[in-house]
């Protein structure tokens, strides 16, 4: 029998354990623990960091897992490295799930940026009314650029009011759609919204608003991560599991 660990955190790693669990393939699903309540899950639930790459090959090892799924954010880059780190240190296959990079369509008006500080940077300028669809861990550098109106969007209230001098915050954990976030919008009189290329369908009703709108969208690329197998479909990782070589069979 595999035994699975599921690097969660996301909308796919969600309907992977749930298909795992379906097919009765034991799996633990293992949160940062960033939020405050994740939502119940069909297969036992860790939380909390492995203690870097020596860390999670340990875990590895300890927990006789015998496949390690990476089904993290793509910007989770410092999770995903130490993935393949540890992986290959414990022989343990890895497969990362995974959602294509979305692309500009017609009507949109995408700027382009490498990361975070490009963004912070790119703001430089007159006041704007923008919509920071981040997530709160990058919120605090954007006090850098304080003449905006931000309207942030956060899963949890934040212990601390967010840092920004002029701001307006929801708390919602979505699902979002195109209209809520057209309406969204048009109610704080958006101008630029700010995001990072998630990809996936979950979050891009903002895309789809903005396009509707002809606002603009300064766009976070994703971060660089190593070589890895990667497949965009929970299937594929059951496809995967009976045909990749397990540590345990490997003796590891
Ligand atoms: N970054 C985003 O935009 C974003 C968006 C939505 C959801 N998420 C989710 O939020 C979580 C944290 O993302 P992040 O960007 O902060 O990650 P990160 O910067 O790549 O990871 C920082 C550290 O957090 C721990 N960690 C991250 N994901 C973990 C997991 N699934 N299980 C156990 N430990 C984990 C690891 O600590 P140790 O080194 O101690 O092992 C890792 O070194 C992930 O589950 C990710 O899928 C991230």
């Amino acid at each position: 029998m595999p035994n699975v660990l599921l690097l969660g955190g996301t909308t796919e790693a969600s309907a992977l354990a749930r298909l795992l669990a379906a097919h009765g393939l034991p799996a633990t699903l293992s949160y940062a623990g960033r939020t405050d309540s994740p939502r119940p899950q069909p297969v036992p639930v860790r939380i909390g960091g492995f203690g870097g790459v020596a860390g999670l090959a340990a875990y590895l090892r300890e927990q006789r897992v015998t496949h390690l799924v990476d089904a993290t954010h793509p910007f989770a880059a410092t999770m995903s490295g130490h993935a393949v780190a540890a992986a290959a240190q414990a022989g343990v296959p890895l497969v990362a799930l995974t959602r294509a990079a979305w692309t500009p369509e017609a009507g949109d008006r995408w700027q382009r940026v490498p990361d975070i500080a490009a963004a912070v940077a790119a703001l430089a300028g007159p006041p704007r009314r923008i919509l920071l669809a981040l997530g709160r861990m990058h919120v605090a550098a954007f006090a850098a650029q304080p003449q905006h109106h931000y309207v942030l969007r956060f899963v949890d209230p934040p212990a601390e009011p967010p840092v920004l001098p002029r701001h307006h915050l929801v708390v919602d954990r979505g699902p979002f759609t195109p209209a809520g976030d057209q309406a969204l919008m048009t109610a704080h009189g958006i101008d630029l919204v700010v995001c990072k290329n998630a990809g996936g369908s979950g979050a891009a009703a903002k895309l789809v608003a903005a396009r509707a709108l002809g606002i603009p969208v300064l766009m976070i690329d994703r971060p660089a991560l190593p070589p890895r197998r990667e497949v965009t479909d929970p299937q594929a990782v059951l496809d995967w599991l009976a045909h990749a070589p397990s540590a345990t069979k490997r003796g590891v």
